[in-house]
């Protein structure tokens, strides 16, 4: 347990740990390429380390100095491991390497922990059988442990209803081991690391807007060849810090090297939106990404604010924080359309309406989403995280806010996603 008291402002300059999408994916694409890459940057938390763990168990070598791999490509052919693959909590892990698995000759089986076992799996399990991999699993395949026979594979065409990047990313790295090209259409365009890193290593991807959405291409058979990849700070674990600082008075703070990709930025877009004072510096290109420093200072009051469905792709890991957010504005807030927050690390839906309501905050529950009635300040409590790493950082924001004592029950799940978040919040002077 950890205990929160208010804070009186936060300065400085801070660099969050690496983008955890991209690293799982640096990792991943450097092991299906052929010849040795590099990977920057990295970061090290509970979830990438079970992709790396993974990647290693099927015959991938990786000598890793402080935070930069140099990875030895296996070109697409791995070894069939002997024991069962652990994904731990990451829906990122299991699924994307799913999509890998289905293009290998070879038995493997996949499992994660309680809550991943508890999370939906036939998103990817039904196209990867259209394509012909042989899957099955508890629940008819659709929860883990979920056993893979891979092999020849056909392309197919895939409507992504719920605008998943993992199945898309999973459809995508399944597809360049499939005959003829592989489609994914997408009503709103979802994460696109994927696109940009298999660009980067010399992947020819094709991309279009059709009446559905957003539509991405790829022909079988193509080989990554070894690159060289930095990865940025990721934007879901600044967006705690940019949360602290335009909540508390006389804050100001410079977030360095912030991944600041268009698929990614809803919550700095929504926090415009609700008066704040963020701002982008120094915008530049790294490895095919847009990334800046972003300059965030207290806003006073903010107005409340709407997250509409097709805005909720490009802010989802962000709303539990943006609820926190929220709850400080003024006037009632609203998210609706977000029903895939049910099925993350934990039900999100739920675990930020009990958490809220124990600070004080009127919330009223819907099904997808949420209606917050803003106040002018939050009452300290006890946070229940559900053993979610969004969970316990957005209420520890909160109980940093808020009058009076905060606990929070199992901090340690911050390791999964950012493993220094309370040196950090330490380092900015936060009594933690
Ligand atoms: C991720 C995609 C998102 C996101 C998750 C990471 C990824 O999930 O919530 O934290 O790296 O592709 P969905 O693809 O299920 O929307």
């Amino acid at each position: 347990m950890i205990k929160l008291t208010k804070v009186g402002s936060v300065r400085g300059e801070l660099r969050t740990p690496s983008d955890k999408s991209i690293s799982h994916r640096a990792v991943m694409f450097s092991s299906l390429a052929e010849g040795v890459s590099y990977v920057y940057n990295w970061l090290e938390s509970a979830d990438t380390k079970a992709t790396l763990h993974i990647l290693k168990s099927l015959g991938t070598k990786v000598v890793k100095k402080g935070n930069h791999l140099k990875v030895y490509g296996r070109g697409y052919s791995f070894l069939e491991p002997s024991t069962v693959l652990d994904a731990k909590n990451s829906g990122t892990t299991a699924r994307l390497m799913m999509g890998v698995l289905a293009t290998q000759p070879f038995f493997s089986t996949i499992t994660g922990d309680k809550s991943l076992r508890s999370r939906p799996m036939l998103r990817v399990v039904e196209p990867l059988r259209l394509m012909g991999a042989s899957i099955d699993g508890r629940e008819g395949g659709n929860k883990l442990p979920i056993s893979v026979r891979g092999g020849k594979l056909k392309g197919v065409s895939f409507f992504n209803k719920k605008a998943s990047a993992q199945v898309k990313s999973a459809l995508l790295l399944a597809g360049l081991r499939a005959d003829g090209y592989t489609e994914v259409l997408e009503p709103v365009l979802s994460r696109d690391h994927t696109e940009r890193m298999l660009s980067a290593f010399g992947v020819r991807l094709y991309q279009m807007e059709g009446e559905s959405g957003h539509v991405i291409k790829i022909e079988g058979f193509q080989n990554l060849k070894a690159t060289e990849i930095f990865c940025p700070a990721d934007p879901s674990s600044t967006a705690f810090f940019l949360a602290l600082a335009v909540l508390t008075s006389g804050s100001d703070l410079l977030l360095k090297d912030v991944l600041v990709n268009p698929t990614r930025d809803g919550f700095i877009r929504k926090l415009k939106e609700m008066g704040a004072h963020v701002s982008y510096e120094n915008l530049r290109e790294l490895s095919r990404e847009p990334v800046a420093d972003v300059y965030v200072r207290y806003s006073g009051r903010l107005r409340a604010v709407e997250v509409k469905p097709e805005e909720v792709p490009s802010l989802i890991d962000e709303i539990p924080v943006l609820a926190v957010v929220m709850s400080l504005a003024e006037g009632v807030s609203k998210v609706r359309g977000a029903e895939e927050l049910r099925v993350k690390e934990s039900d999100r839906i739920k675990a930020v309406v009990e958490n809220l309501r124990v600070m004080g905050v009127k919330v009223e529950e819907y099904k997808d989403g949420f209606e917050i009635e803003g106040t002018e300040s939050l009452k300290g409590g006890f946070v229940k995280t559900y053993g979610d790493h969004r969970i316990a950082m957005a209420f520890s924001v909160a109980g940093l806010t808020a009058q009076g004592e905060t606990i929070i029950d199992n901090p340690q799940c911050v390791a999964v996603s950012y493993p220094e978040f309370y040196e950090d919040l330490r380092k900015l002077g936060c009594s933690v």
